[in-house]
C-alpha cells in the first residue's frame, strides 16, 4: 500500500486560499518550508488541507522523534489539560516537573549528581546554560564554533554562525568567540589544535563555557573528527571552563544514544535539550552537574511558562515511549537502511559527494567540484522541492544550504521509509538529469 498521495497540484486550492489570507496579515519574515497547510499528522505522515498525504522526514525541524501525535502523549496532554493548564512551578509546583527531572537526570551520562531546569525553547535553554556557566565560574566569555547554530535570541544568534538570515543587521552580544571546527574537507585543523587556537583567541581564565553541538544540526550534520570532543573536555577541565553540549537537535535518540555525546564517551558539565523533548509542545531543558546550579542565587534562572505542566506531562510520556518502543535501537536500524540507500545515491549521482551522520541522523551533501568542495546549492534545493511535490517533506542544512538532512520520526515504519527513500531517489534523478518538473507542479 502506498502511503503518500498527491491528488491536487501542490499547493492545492485550499492551501492557495490560505496563502492568500496569510499574505494580508502574517508577518512576512515568517516563511514556511512547505507551500501547503497541515490538517492532521500521525506517526510519520502529514495530511494537508487538500487531502494530499506526505511523509514527514523533517518533523517540524526535528521535534518529532516519537512522531506526530503519539497516542500516550496525546492522552497525557488531554488529562493534564483537564486538571490545570498553568501554575508556574516557581509559584505552585507540580509532580510532572519532578518526574521529568528524575527521568532526565537518570539518562544524563556521568557519575556526578545531576539536576534539571526547564524553559520554553532551545534558544532559551542555551541562554540559561550560558547564565549558569557564567554564574558558576564568575567569568564572561563564551567559545563557540564555525558552523554552529544555537538559536535566534540576541545572545544565541551571536553564537550562531550564519549571518543571513539569522544575524542580518540585528546587532550582536559581547564576549562570544568563535573557533574553527576541524573539517578535512574545508581546513587543515586537527582536534589537537583546539588548545592552541583557544589560547590565541581568548584568555581561558575569562572563559565561562565552550559550547558545542556534538553533531552540528543546522550547520549540515557535521560529525566531529575522532578525538575532538575528548580534547575539548580535556582542555576545558584544565582551565576550569564548563563544557556545554547543545543537544537541542542531536539529543533524544536520533543517533542511537539518548544524548549524541554518549557516542564519544564524553561527560559534559551541562547539556541543553529541546525540540523532541515534548513531542512538539514548547519545552526545553538544561541538565547537568548539580554543583553548578547550586552556585547560583535562588530565582536567578526561570521563566513564567518554562516547564509548563502540559508540556511536562507530554515529555514524561515521550521518554516512556522512547524506552517502551526501543527507539534508540530503532534509530540504529533505520540508520543502516538509510545509509545504504544514501551510499547508493552517491554512487549513482555525482552531485552527491558525501553521506554523513550517526544512527538515523544522516545527511547528504551536494557538491559541484570535489577539489574546491564548492557547494551545489541549486541542485540540493531543487531536490528538496521535487521530493516535497511528490510526497516527502525534506529539510535543507549547511552554511550554503547544499545539504539534505533527515530528521524523521523514529516511529516510521519500514514500508514508509522505503517509499520515502524511493521518492528522494527519483527526485535526484529528475533534477540531475535536468528533466522538467512535473507539469502539475505550481510554484
Ligand atoms: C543545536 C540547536 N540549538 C538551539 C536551537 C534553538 O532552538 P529553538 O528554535 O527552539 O529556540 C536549535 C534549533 O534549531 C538547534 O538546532
Amino acid at each position: 500500500m502506498k502511503h503518500t498521495l498527491i491528488k491536487t497540484e501542490i499547493p492545492g486550492p485550499k492551501s492557495r486560499e490560505l496563502t492568500a489570507r496569510r499574505k494580508a496579515c502574517v508577518a512576512s519574515p515568517m516563511e514556511s518550508l512547505a507551500p501547503f497547510y497541515i490538517k492532521t499528522g500521525h506517526g510519520a505522515m502529514v495530511e494537508d488541507v487538500d487531502g494530499n498525504r506526505f511523509l514527514d522526514f523533517t518533523g517540524g525541524w526535528g521535534c518529532l522523534v516519537t512522531g506526530h501525535c503519539p497516542k500516550e502523549v496525546v492522552e497525557a496532554v488531554k488529562s493534564q489539560a483537564g486538571n490545570f493548564l498553568h501554575s508556574d512551578f516557581t509559584v505552585v509546583p507540580y509532580e510532572s516537573w519532578i518526574e521529568l527531572s528524575e527521568m532526565l537526570v537518570k539518562k544524563t551520562p556521568g557519575k556526578s549528581d545531576k539536576a534539571a531546569a526547564f524553559f520554553n525553547s532551545g534558544a532559551e535553554a542555551v541562554e540559561n546554560a550560558v547564565k549558569i556557566a557564567r554564574g558558576a565560574t564568575r567569568r564572561r566569555s563564551i567559545v563557540v564554533f564555525e558552523g554552529a547554530f544555537h538559536g535566534r535570541t540576541v545572545l544565541t544568534m551571536t553564537m550562531t554562525q550564519r549571518p543571513m538570515p539569522y544575524k542580518y543587521i540585528f546587532g550582536t552580544a559581547p564576549d562570544v568567540y568563535r573557533l574553527p571546527y576541524p573539517n578535512p574537507r574545508k581546513n587543515r585543523y586537527l582536534p589537537e589544535d583546539f588548545e592552541r587556537l583557544l589560547l590565541e583567541t581568548v584568555c581561558p581564565e575569562d572563559v565561562a563555557a565552550v559550547i558545542i553541538e556534538p553533531i552540528q544540526g543546522e550547520g549540515g550534520f557535521n560529525v566531529p573528527p575522532e578525538g575532538f570532543l575528548q580534547e575539548i573536555r580535556r582542555v576545558t577541565a584544565k582551565y576550569g571552563v564548563l563544557m556545554v553540549a547543545d543537544e537541542v537537535q542531536s539529543g533524544y535518540g536520533r543517533t542511537g544514544k539518548f544524548f549524541a555525546i554518549e557516542n564519544w564517551g564524553v561527560e559534559p558539565d551541562l547539556i541543553t535539550l529541546g525540540k523532541s523533548i515534548a513531542a512538539g509542545l514548547p519545552l526545553s531543558a538544561v541538565v547537568g552537574d548539580k554543583k553548578y546550579f547550586d552556585l547560583l542565587p535562588k530565582s536567578s534562572i526561570g521563566s513564567t511558562f518554562g516547564g509548563n505542566p502540559v508540556a511536562c506531562a507530554a515529555a514524561v510520556e515521550v521518554i516512556k515511549t522512547i524506552d517502551r518502543e526501543k527507539l534508540l535501537e530503532r534509530a540504529l536500524y533505520l540508520g543502516k537502511i538509510i545509509r545504504r540507500r544514501f551510499e547508493g545515491l552517491k554512487e549513482k549521482y555525482p552531485e552527491i559527494k558525501e553521506v554523513r551522520g550517526i544512527g538515523a541522523m544522516l545527511a547528504i551533501e551536494f557538491i559541484k567540484d570535489e577539489e574546491t568542495w564548492s557547494p551545489d546549492t541549486e541542485t540540493c534545493q531543487k531536490v528538496i522541492q521535487e521530493a516535497r511535490n511528490n510526497g516527502v517533506i525534506l529539510a535543507g542544512a549547511g552554511l550554503n544550504k547544499n545539504v539534505i538532512r533527515l530528521l524523521l520520526p523514529l516511529v516510521i515504519t519500514d514500508e514508509q521509509l522505503a517509499e520515502g527513500l524511493d521518492i528522494i531517489d527519483k527526485a535526484v534523478a529528475r533534477v540531475t538529469k535536468k528533466q522538467p518538473e512535473r507539469a502539475k507542479t505550481k510554484k
